[in-house]
């Protein structure tokens, strides 16, 4: 499956599901686009999705569920407690990810509230490959502090590694050793490093972390909220595991890991999320803060129908065909659009392709935001709905100063069986058109900076009129069509 080709001269994807429920989209004239970015502050999580048509803002949540996962939420046991959804749940995440110990939680960053609370005091340090946004915040929150360590070459946004998501094990160690394991509460992983472009990392790689972990007597702790793809791309582009099915590299992925947490909203397409491990004292010691925060023990602040599409869904995570969908979308937006000369994020990742802001505005300063400026610029121009991956996600530091990003990327998330590939091809059209007229894109500034994860609720304006300038432009190539 992995290198299956559809077509004998050309290398396009093919859908191998089939559509049998529709939401109508709203494709709305352009000037109705300038008036939802103001009314949203030019952040794309303020837009109303009245306003969006391809929404591509995250894939978290908005998967498309499987005609079993639907039949599976029909028959959930509601109960309080001991509820016979949380014993398929279990079973699944059981045989799946190979872990007996099951804390359930609302989502992925709940679970991130229970591991930060549980296992990090004031003055701590995290080892790990890239933070996620969420993680930071609730490192932070209690009084920790982060290190990432992947290779100096995996914020090469441009170029061919194939497993940027790698720990530099030379960095882990010398980091160890400077800093003392008492301060180093467990080491994380993250699969599919979100934040660098949805960059996998290896077996091998995990296998190394491991004997580090091993050497140091450090916890290992894996982020799998995206662990299916890269449990695909292990496939398709390591070796030594090509042959090997995708339950098979999970379930070694996963096995190198003491504790795996993941948000469903990814992992299986449905909501909620997972803490496991086989350590019962691990378990023991996390156990508390599921009633404290999220509800009992056996649903944790999701319903039982989410429960259940969780359980089929985390079957379906083994199936190739199923799994293979987005990140081969992915691919091949990411490598149209490259050439066309549109400076994309490669080797093509999963979750979303992703779009290098500072080199398609490279007119702008990195304190003018180029990634939000074209996520709105890109809304504008289309009514695909993007995300900010850049300053605008990051943290001020202690003295209030910006701290720039290592990146600024727009993404463009690729849900999994969501779209269409005529829908791809029209992002496709519309970054192009943009790029050619990408001097029209201006910066953008603060009007309203929450303190804490402040791309969700900030507000921003654009420096000078130019989404009017380039609203004109638009109507002058493209008449009164939308
Ligand atoms: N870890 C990773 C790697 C994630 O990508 C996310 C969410 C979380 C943790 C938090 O999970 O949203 O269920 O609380 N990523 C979403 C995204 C929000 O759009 O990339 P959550």
């Amino acid at each position: 499956m992995s290198n299956v080709k559809f077509y004998k001269n050309q290398d396009l994807p093919l859908e191998l599901h089939k559509v049998r429920i529709v939401q109508k989209l709203h494709l709305v004239p352009i000037e109705r686009r300038l008036a939802a970015l103001k009314e949203a502050g030019f952040n794309t999580f303020g837009l109303s999705t009245n306003d969006v048509f391809l929404d591509m803002i995250t894939d978290s949540g908005v998967n498309a569920m499987s005609d079993n996962q639907l039949a599976a939420m029909m028959q959930a046991d509601d109960a309080y407690a001991g509820s016979q959804s949380f014993v398929r749940m279990q079973k699944a995440v059981e045989d799946v990810l190979g872990k007996r110990y099951l804390l359930p939680v609302h989502q992925g960053r709940a679970a991130e509230n229970v591991l930060a609370r549980t296992f990090i005091k004031p003055g701590d340090v995290v080892p790990m490959n890239y933070h996620f946004t969420t993680t930071l915040a609730h490192i932070l929150e209690v009084g920790g502090s982060i290190v990432e360590l992947v290779s100096d070459n995996a914020l090469e946004l441009h170029s061919d590694n194939p497993f940027k998501g790698n720990m530099d094990i030379d960095k882990l160690v010398a980091f160890i050793e400077e800093t003392g394991v008492e301060k180093i509460p467990f080491i994380r992983m993250e699969a599919s490093t979100n934040l660098i472009g949805g960059q996998p990392f290896s077996v091998r790689n995990m296998l190394d972390v491991r004997q580090v972990a091993d050497k140091y007597g450090l916890m290992l702790v894996l982020d799998a909220s995206l662990l299916g793809e890269n449990a695909f791309l292990v496939k398709q582009r390591e070796k030594e595991w090509a042959e090997n099915s995708m339950g098979d590299i999970l379930k070694m992925i996963t096995g190198l890991a003491d504790i795996v947490y993941f948000s469903a909203r990814k992992l299986s397409s449905s909501r909620g999320g997972g803490i496991c491990t086989n350590r019962h004292e691990l378990y023991q010691k996390m156990e508390v803060m599921i009633p404290l925060f999220e509800g009992f023990l056996t649903y944790g602040g999701m319903s039982v129908r989410e429960i259940e599409a969780i359980a089929v869904g985390l079957y379906e995570t083994l199936d190739e065909t199923m799994i293979s969908q987005s990140p081969t979308f992915i691919k091949y937006l990411v490598e149209t659009a490259d050439a066309k000369g549109i400076p994309m994020v490669t080797p093509a990742g999963v979750l979303g392709a992703h779009v290098n802001a500072m080199e398609f505005c490279d007119h702008l300063r990195q304190d003018e935001y180029p990634a939000g400026a074209l996520a709105a610029a890109f809304f504008l121009c289309s009514g695909v709905r993007g995300m900010e991956r850049g300053t605008v996600s990051s943290v001020r530091d202690e003295a209030g100063n910006e701290v720039l990003s290592d990146a600024e990327l727009l993404r463009l998330a690729v849900p999994r069986r969501v779209f269409t590939l005529s829908q791809i091809n029209y992002v496709i059209d519309r970054l192009e058109w943009l790029h050619d007229n990408r001097k029209l894109i201006g910066g953008l500034r603060w009007t309203y900076e929450p303190r804490v994860l402040r791309f969700f609720m900030g507000k921003l304006e654009p420096t000078s009129n130019w989404p009017h300038r380039l609203m004109e432009k638009f109507r002058e190539d493209f008449g009164d069509s939308l």
